[in-house]
């Protein structure tokens, strides 16, 4: 894992085929087309950070961590098309966990998409647990500690 660098992003862009997969990736906030700015967009955050799981020089994978004192927060976790349903999302989630210990945080919450079967079972299998903190009904807010 690294930093995510600016020549992955145009790669990761390329993962997200319509605005429907946009949806299940990043939520409400991007519009469709999806751009390498609008990908990019939170890099300037306080405490935010993107990640890259790489095979050598090829990104296969990204999430985005935002983390503020003791809370992170997962977002924008995404697998090449190409590698999906190997197992590769629960290892990700578990690199993603490492990283906002070695922020300091204590506790991790995500916002998922209901119907989003494979993430949602991802994230279950890494100890995340839904929590009533989700603010529209196709949404799943989960959480977990860190220990
Ligand atoms: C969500 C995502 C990261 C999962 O990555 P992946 O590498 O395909 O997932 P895995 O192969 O590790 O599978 C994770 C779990 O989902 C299951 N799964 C995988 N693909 C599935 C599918 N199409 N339908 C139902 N279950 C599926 C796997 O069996 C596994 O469950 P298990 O451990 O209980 O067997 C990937 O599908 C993706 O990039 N989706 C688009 C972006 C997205 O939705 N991101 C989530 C933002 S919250």
């Amino acid at each position: 894992m690294r930093r995510r660098r600016a020549a992955d992003c145009p790669t990761i862009v390329g993962w997200v085929p319509d605005a429907a997969a946009l949806y299940l990736f990043a939520g409400p906030q991007p519009s469709w087309p999806f751009t390498v700015e609008q990908l990019r967009s939170y890099e300037s955050r306080d405490g935010h950070s993107a990640w890259a799981v790489a095979d050598g020089e090829r990104v296969v994978g990204q999430f985005e961590l935002t983390v503020t004192g003791a809370s992170a927060w997962l977002s924008r976790v995404i697998v090449d098309p190409a590698e999906r349903g190997r197992g590769l999302a629960r290892p990700l989630v578990e690199l993603a966990l490492g990283k906002a210990r070695t922020f300091g945080a204590t506790e991790i919450g995500l916002k998922v998409i209901a119907g989003n079967v494979a993430a949602t079972r991802a994230y279950r299998a890494a100890g995340f647990v839904e929590t009533d903190a989700a603010d529209r009904p196709d949404v799943l807010a989960m959480r977990r500690a860190l220990d």
